[in-house]
């Protein structure tokens, strides 16, 4: 195993929701979270391969890194991946912001180094890019990714890496059915033609695009992510109908085939996992092959829906 092994990872687990207090409806997600199930799903995670993380200092201000570095205590360092994010609109004022930032994601995670190191959010991309040029050069932080860039800041990153013998390494946008902003803009296809990873985020839309919920059986009451989706279920319906009439054909769920869609367009999800059940379902949608005539039909489907689902922090790609 070496510190590279994340670029060859088909998806990443996002554990956004383990921030929260696990309590139903309690946080961002609202999703009940039992700490012997995130072992369990950690198991299931790494025997199917699947050992990249992804979680971020802001996670519940440290309680999504608390909790899975915990849950990875029991595997070697060398066996799995961790990609935490560094996010300019929280730094402190110090000439260290960046190295502060991180060292708080150490404590946090129990490790010395990370493997894939993201800046957030742009923020000013010329002010806070180089400053990650001293971690790589220390080795606390392997490899770099720009998140929630459009195409001229990750271009921008990259430029200001290169010049110190580094580039941007992977991209990490929003990416889903309903969200397909990165592709308009060029963005897959930039990473694409250049070989680098882009990460898909929010491919289940929180859990609206799962089937699971609907209007009869909405997001978890009190959770900021109901506040969002709630509303817009009774227009995702068509579309988690389709997702579950091309997952039957399949033995999957709407949830599989709306990850299967993700990895069709050439991208690499980021689902965040809450069960054990979960990674069975990622495994399931590694496996799913979409025909040309499924995807036109979903996106159809998406589009028809004619919902607009970017994100608060998220600026237009
Ligand atoms: N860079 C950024 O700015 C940014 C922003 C957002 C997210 N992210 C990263 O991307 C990850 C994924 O995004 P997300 O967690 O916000 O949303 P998501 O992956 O679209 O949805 C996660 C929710 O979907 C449900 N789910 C997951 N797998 C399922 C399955 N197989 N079957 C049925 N339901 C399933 C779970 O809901 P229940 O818990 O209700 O079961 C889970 O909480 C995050 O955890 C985080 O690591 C990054």
């Amino acid at each position: 195993m070496t510190n590279d092994d994340w670029i060859l990872a088909p998806a990443a687990l996002g554990t956004w929701a383990w921030g929260d207090s696990g309590e139903h409806g309690d946080g961002y997600f609202g999703s009940e979270l039992d700490p012997a199930a995130l072992d369990q799903l950690a198991d299931m995670a790494h025997a199917a391969g699947l050992t990249l993380w992804d979680t971020a200092l802001v996670y519940g201000m440290g309680r999504s890194e608390q909790v899975l570095g915990r849950v990875l205590q029991r595997f070697d360092r060398a066996d799995y991946q961790l990609s935490t994010k560094f996010t300019p609109q929280i730094a402190a004022d110090g000439v260290d912001a960046v190295g502060d930032m991180l060292e708080r994601s150490l404590a946090n995670l129990g490790t010395d180094y990370i493997d894939l190191y993201w800046i957030h959010n742009p923020a000013d991309v010329t002010r806070w890019t180089p400053r990650l040029i001293p971690l790589l050069e220390a080795g606390t932080i392997k490899h770099v990714g720009v998140s929630n860039h459009d195409l001229a800041q990750i271009q921008q990153a990259d430029r200001i890496l290169g010049e110190a013998g580094f580039r941007v390494e992977a991209v990490q946008n929003h990416y889903s059915l309903l969200y397909r902003g990165s592709e308009r803009a060029g963005i897959l296809d930039w990473a694409g033609g250049r070989g680098i990873p882009f990460f898909a985020y929010m491919v289940l839309e929180q859990g609206a695009l799962t089937g699971r919920y609907g209007p009869s059986n909405p997001l978890p009451d009190g959770s900021a992510r109901a506040q969002t989706y709630n509303r817009l279920l009774p227009q995702l319906q068509a579309l988690t109908n389709g997702l579950t009439e091309i997952g039957r054909s399949r033995v999957a769920s709407a949830a599989d085939v709306a990850v299967a869609w993700a990895i069709a367009k050439g991208t690499r999800p980021i689902v965040g996992v809450t069960k054990p059940q979960h990674i069975d379902g990622l495994v399931r949608a590694r496996r799913i092959e979409l025909t040309g005539a499924d995807i036109e039909h979903l996106e159809g489907l998406a589009d028809a829906a004619d919902v607009d689902t970017r994100a608060a922090w998220e600026h237009v790609m």
